[in-house]
Formats: C-alpha cells, sequence, structure tokens
C-alpha cells in the first residue's frame, strides 16, 4: 500500500463570500496537488467548508435563512469557484456532514474516557466573531478584540476543557525532533516561544451555540467550532470506518493510505491552531501527527486590509473573466514569496502579465514557432546535448528543489531564467541569419529552443494548467500552424 501526498486546505467560513484570499490558499494547494501528480505520486488533496457556529447562525438569521440552508447555498460559492479557477480536488468536507459530526464526536469521546477532557467552569473575555477567548494581554485597549477590534464579552459557562497544559513539552519535543513541521522557519519561532511561555487547558464546549455538534453524551454541550473544524483532516479520508461507525461502513476511502497530511497548508493567523492545538488533539488521541504546517501571509488590496467595509474585497472572477484564469494563478503564486505577506494591486497584475507572460513566454513560444514554420515541422525524440542541456538539467534541479520546499516564487524564477536566457540566445545568436550561412548550427537552435520550451510547458504545469495544455499542442511533433499570441498583452 503506498502512502499518497496528503494536502490540505483550511475549510473555510460560510459567513461571506469566498475573496482572493480564500483562492490564494486553494490555488497553491492545487498547485502542489498537480505538481505532485506530474511527479507521479498518488495525491489526495482536501478543501472544505466550515459550517457550524455563532457566526454562521447569525449570518443565516440575518439573510432570513436557517442555518442549513444558508450553509447549503454558501457551499455552492465556494465549489462554483473553485471550479472557475480550475481547481482538481479529490475530497470536499463538509463539517454539517453527518459522517463529520460523528467523528467528532467519537474522538471527543475518546479523549473524555482518557481523561484528557474533563468538565469545569470558564470565565472568559469572549470575542463572538473569533469565537474565542482572549487574555488580558491580547486586548486592545477598551478590551477590544485584536481581530474584530470590537470590545468582546465577559462569559462564564459550564464547560468541558481539552488538557492543552499536559502537552507543552511533548509539543515542543516534537518541534525540536521534526524542524520541518513549523514552515517556514521564520513564522515557527513564534509558535515555539508561546508554547514555551506555558499553555493553559482550552475550554472546548460551549453551550450558547447551538448551531454545533452535540457532545455525545452531554448534548446541552455543543462541540467548540475549532475543535470541531480541525478533526475534517482526519474525518474526510476515513477515519468514520477506521472507528468502526457504521455511517463510515461505505467509505472508500482507507485512512492509512492517506493519513498522516504532507503538508496543512494555512493562512498565518491560524497558525497556532494548526500547529498547537491541533497537534496536541492528535497525541491524545494516539493519531500520528502531520508532516507539515505551513502558514502563509496575508494579501491586502491596493495597500488596504481586505474588508467588507471598506469594500475593497476581490472577488477572483472579476480578474479571470478579464484576464484568464492561469494569469491570476501565476500572478498570486509569483508575486510575493509563499510565507511572506503581499499587496495585490490590478496595475502589479497587469505589468507582471505583460512582462513575464505576455514578452517573456508568449513571445518565446511564438518567435521559436515562427522559425519553426519555417522549417515545415517540430521533430520528435529530440534530446540537446552540451550547454545547453547542462542549462536545462540545472534548472529542473532548481524548479524541483523549490517546489519541494513550496518556495513557489523561486521555483517559478528558475523556469522564468531559462524562458528569459532563451529568448536572449535568439537575440544573440539570430538564427535566422545564421540559417543562411550555418543551416546546421540554426536548426540546432531551433530544437534546444522546441525542447526548453517543452520543459518549460511541464514546469508552468501546476500553475497553468490550461496554457501548458495549449503549449503541448502547439509544440507537438508534427507540421506546425499559426497561432494566435498565447498571451495579448494588456493595454493601458
Ligand atoms: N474556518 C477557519 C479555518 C479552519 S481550518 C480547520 C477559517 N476560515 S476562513 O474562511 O476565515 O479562512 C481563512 C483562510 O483563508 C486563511 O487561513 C487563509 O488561508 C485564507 N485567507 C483569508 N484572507 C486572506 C488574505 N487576505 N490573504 C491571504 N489569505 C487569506 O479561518
Amino acid at each position: 500500500m503506498a502512502k499518497k501526498y496528503y494536502i490540505t486546505t483550511p475549510i473555510y467560513y460560510l459567513n461571506a463570500d469566498p475573496h482572493i484570499g480564500h483562492a490564494y490558499t486553494t490555488i497553491a494547494a492545487d498547485v502542489m496537488a498537480r505538481y505532485k501528480r506530474a511527479c507521479g505520486e498518488d495525491v489526495f488533496f482536501l478543501t472544505g467548508t466550515d459550517e457550524h457556529g455563532a457566526n454562521i447562525a447569525k449570518s443565516a438569521a440575518n439573510a432570513g435563512l436557517t442555518p442549513r440552508e444558508w450553509t447549503d447555498k454558501m457551499a455552492v460559492k465556494f465549489k462554483t469557484l473553485w471550479e472557475a479557477l480550475n481547481i482538481k480536488y479529490d475530497g470536499f468536507i463538509r463539517t454539517t456532514d453527518p459522517r463529520h459530526e460523528r467523528v467528532v464526536q467519537e474522538i471527543f469521546e475518546i479523549l473524555l474516557k482518557k481523561g484528557d477532557i474533563y468538565k469545569g467552569t470558564y470565565s472568559g473575555k469572549y470575542c463572538m466573531s473569533c469565537e474565542a477567548y482572549f487574555d488580558d494581554g491580547e486586548l486592545l485597549p477598551g478590551d477590544c478584540c485584536p481581530v474584530h477590534k470590537r470590545p468582546v464579552e465577559l462569559l462564564e459557562e459550564e464547560t468541558y476543557f481539552f488538557k492543552l497544559s499536559a502537552y507543552g513539552d511533548r509539543l515542543l519535543k516534537f518541534y525540536e525532533q521534526n524542524p520541518d513541521f513549523l514552515s517556514p522557519k521564520s513564522r515557527g519561532a513564534e509558535i515555539t516561544s508561546f508554547v514555551k511561555a506555558g499553555l493553559r487547558d482550552l475550554s472546548v464546549t460551549r453551550t450558547k451555540v447551538k448551531w454545533g455538534v452535540p457532545v455525545l453524551s452531554d448534548p446541552g454541550h455543543t462541540i467548540y467550532v475549532w475543535f470541531d473544524a480541525l478533526v475534517n483532516y482526519i474525518s474526510a479520508i476515513g477515519l468514520g470506518e477506521k472507528l468502526g461507525l457504521k455511517e463510515y461502513a461505505d467509505d472508500k476511502i482507507n485512512f492509512d493510505e492517506v493519513w498522516p497530511a504532507d503538508v496543512h497548508l494555512i493562512g498565518k493567523e491560524i497558525f497556532r491552531f494548526h500547529a498547537v492545538i491541533w497537534p496536541a488533539v492528535l497525541m491524545a488521541a494516539g493519531i500520528a501527527l502531520p508532516a507539515k504546517c505551513f502558514a502563509h501571509g496575508w494579501w491586502t488590496i491596493e495597500g488596504e486590509k481586505m474588508s467588507k467595509s471598506l469594500g475593497n474585497f476581490i472577488d477572483p472572477r472579476d480578474i479571470t473573466q478579464k484576464y484568464g484564469v492561469d494569469p491570476l494563478r501565476y500572478f498570486l503564486l509569483k508575486e510575493v514569496p509563499f510565507g511572506g505577506d503581499g499587496d495585490f494591486s490590478i496595475d502589479s497584475f497587469k505589468k507582471r502579465f505583460n512582462a513575464d507572460l505576455a514578452n517573456d513566454l508568449g513571445n518565446l513560444l511564438s518567435r521559436t514557432l515562427n522559425m519553426a514554420a519555417k522549417t515545415g515541422d517540430i521533430p520528435a525524440d529530440y534530446k540537446p546535448q552540451g550547454a545547453f542541456a547542462d542549462k536545462v538539467a540545472q534548472t529542473e534541479a532548481r524548479y524541483s528543489a523549490n517546489m519541494d520546499a513550496l518556495t513557489f516564487d523561486k521555483a517559478l524564477e528558475a523556469a522564468w531564467a531559462l524562458i528569459s536566457g532563451m529568448n536572449k540566445y535568439i537575440d544573440e545568436s539570430k538564427p535566422w541569419i545564421l540559417s543562411k550561412t550555418e543551416p546546421e548550427k540554426a536548426r540546432t537552435i531551433l530544437l534546444e529552443l522546441i525542447y526548453g520550451l517543452q520543459k518549460a510547458a511541464v514546469w508552468v504545469q501546476p500553475f497553468m494548467p490550461s496554457v501548458a495544455a495549449e503549449m503541448q499542442n502547439r509544440l507537438k511533433p508534427g507540421p506546425i500552424g499559426k497561432y494566435a499570441p498565447l498571451f495579448p498583452r494588456i493595454e493601458g
């Protein structure tokens, strides 16, 4: 049984429409999944929606719908967007799927029996929007939530606690023994020092929140949304069947073939949930830990934080309908080193489109095909020799190493160094002149260019699947045709 490559995105809250930030994580996961598939690995790519909690119930009520009607409607919006962005996931989990709910209940009961979950009372300052308690030290002046900048509420409730405090040392040891778990390194230090400062037990049930998964043995409590949500990563891949739950009897996914995850891709604001709470829950449940948690940065829009009230929400379709899906996918992963923060502006999108896609890649393809049109063919099975072959091999090695490390911008940089290098090669060697004096040499250059472009098509494939297919089609051995530019320049 070969272990699959398992990659996940966060499951998205359904209280608002999907925007470019959600698209970013999902595209990155899709790129990685496509890359791994191209490397011959069996991949399981999971995404989905986080559907419980007071916020979702509130959004539903505002829209005059039941939570169920609301989440059914909103989940479709995410699925439709993923289809439009050419996202090829293998699983889509909704936390309102009864099979997921059963696994959440089961894990909860397992931890309760082991004593890792116990009953107590909690009083603290709670942000309704985050659905989280905050310490005084974390709050802004006026007891405001650091995320929503609105006053938190004082809550006291009977609650079940997860014994997170007992896991600090084990977590630190785990980070030490698995130095790639906290990625990128620049963001890992914050997690380690948070754990070193000492962990407190975590309240994992609510009595006030009705729209949630009831505790099996105490249904007056619903399970905290984050506990519920994190379990998606294992409920979606056949854990229910493994636990012997009858709802899962027909599940086709073999848990042990998929778990542990190779990488949980997330945004930086939910790193603690994934790097502290999640591994501790898994340790308590006796389940293996994921190999890596990668926290990427945040996009601002034209220098501003994206928010409903500012009205600067970017629906990815505003861009894709005008300029195509692939250029957006490319832009998001090239513009900003994966892991860092970035700013999205139409101006920088247009600049990069014209420079990298229209000028570098598009021109290289049409110049090469125009030359090939004169000789009338693209031969099969050509293998370059010497300096050019070395350059391609070096590019390939740089590309793969960076893809494996999720440094997408550097992988693309490697590919583009060869692409612009080939344009320069044409400028300098002038094959159209050379063909008159040294036709053999001119022919070799052309064959090298075709070969380099065929390679480039493979490298860009995870990022721009339709563009790559079109390139491969135009570069197929045999007679060649006349084509429209791959990327018509954006004017203005
Ligand atoms: N439901 C939780 C996650 C549970 S995972 C077990 C959640 N959902 S969310 O809808 O708020 O989505 C958060 C994710 O969307 C972030 O982690 C990040 O991946 C992505 N982004 C949302 N806004 C973003 C930006 N402005 N920029 C980049 N990514 C952002 O949190």
